[in-house]
């Protein structure tokens, strides 16, 4: 497989090596046209059957040829957040019992990180774990959610509260398929590579945006999603469980998490990426009055957003109290503590950081117009 691989054109490789010697190595292809070789790319003639798991944005474009070409049957699930729930496991769980699905069988989940959280999960549970791909098809699942092997569903109205931690056999990104995302879906997927340049690289974080400024067509997507995929990939090979560093990729996410929940009551949701938008430009602000970043951390990177297009201040129709109670939520507190990753500047970031409520109350309101 690594040698079909290595031969492909215009594609790169990134090896995953997890710590713990049962979870198998996971290999990520990044290129144009990937879709087009996925058989060059992955035995499929080690599998009893292939499925492959997608939702009705996709299936026209990106599913149908493929499915057709390698024999495979299609599951669809309708998209939207609300669909990231158990009934849908099992929904996905039988159609590929009823298709005679057994451990051998492989499912390819071809979508946006809702189809690979749910897709994987799934494959993590049928007749307790069969082989799955990634094929992730908006921006964000292909620079995040594929990679670091995290799967799971809703419940109720917490997020990702049932999953579980499962390596696919590959993750295949096929840049060409976010030709047909909408706009405002491919911008939202910046702001978790600008958090990625913010933590661990600052020439990375000035490239995506003067390469972005210099104009959008001529935008190299592969080398932007490969060194994304790079920077994800090294913090969560260290840190598979999430016991440390892996919390670095939470930056912005305290915030961010909590203007994607309060927005979720309004008419005007925020997409995942615009509230992670917000939190990084709130949370460097928090940095820098707690003196733990660089004075003119906060106005780069708000100056960044700016020039990608994605919102640096929100309406201000929420209530402190309802933002500071999903802060208090977050899943990276202990007991009363919260514990912040925050910037130290554009390149390097801290965690488990402690500061002052009012300083926090203060971050939020900066934000809010
Ligand atoms: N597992 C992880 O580590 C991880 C990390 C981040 C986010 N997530 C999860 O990912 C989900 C969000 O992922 P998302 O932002 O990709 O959203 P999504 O999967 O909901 O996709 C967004 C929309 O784009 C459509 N779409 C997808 N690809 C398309 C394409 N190529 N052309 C046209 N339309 C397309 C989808 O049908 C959907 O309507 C959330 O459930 C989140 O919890 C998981
Ligand atoms: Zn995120």
């Amino acid at each position: 497989m690594t040698n079909t691989i290595a031969e492909h054109q215009a594609s790169s490789t990134i090896t995953l090596s997890p710590k713990q010697q049962e979870q198998p190595e996971s290999l990520i292809v990044i290129g144009q046209g990937i879709l087009d070789t996925l058989e060059s790319l992955v035995p499929l003639s080690d599998y009893t059957a292939r499925f492959i798991l997608t939702d009705q944005n996709v299936y026209a474009d990106w599913v149908k040829p493929l499915a057709e070409r390698i024999g495979a049957s299609v599951i669809q699930v309708p998209s939207g957040e609300q669909h990231k729930v158990l009934s849908s496991v099992e929904y996905v769980c039988r159609c590929l019992m009823k298709g005679r699905a057994d451990r051998k069988a492989l499912l390819i989940n071809v979508g946006g990180g809702l189809i690979g959280d749910l897709g994987g999960f799934a494959a993590s549970v049928y007749m307790r774990g069969i082989d799955f791909v990634q094929v992730p098809t908006t921006l964000l699942s292909q620079v995040d959610a594929s990679v670091g092997g995290k799967t799971g569903v809703n419940l109720e109205s917490v997020k990702n509260m049932i999953g579980a931690f499962q390596q696919p056999v590959a993750v295949l990104v096929d840049v060409n398929t976010l030709k047909t995302l909408p706009k405002r879906e491919l911008l939202s997927g910046f702001a978790e590579i600008l958090k990625h340049g913010i933590i661990a690289d600052e020439a990375y974080f000035e490239w995506v945006v003067s390469s972005w400024q210099a104009g959008s067509e001529t935008f190299d997507w592969v080398q932007c999603v490969e060194k994304s995929c790079h920077i994800k990939a090294a913090i969560v090979s260290a840190d598979e469980k999430e016991a440390g560093a892996r919390k670095l990729l939470n930056l912005g996410h305290t915030i961010g998490h909590a203007f994607e929940a309060a927005s979720y009551k309004t008419e005007s949701p925020l997409l995942h990426g615009e509230a992670i938008a917000l939190g990084l430009v709130a949370e460097a602000h928090l940095a820098e009055r707690t003196g733990i970043a660089a004075a003119g951390t906060c106005e780069r990177i708000s100056e960044a957003f700016k020039a990608l297009g994605l919102p640096t201040s929100i309406e201000a129709h929420f209530v402190t109290e309802e933002l500071m109670a999903y802060v208090h939520s977050d899943k990276k507190n202990l007991g009363d503590r919260i514990l912040w990753s925050l910037p130290t500047r554009i390149g390097q970031a801290v965690i488990d950081a402690e500061v002052e409520l009012e300083l926090v109350e203060e971050a939020l309101k900066i934000v809010q117009r």
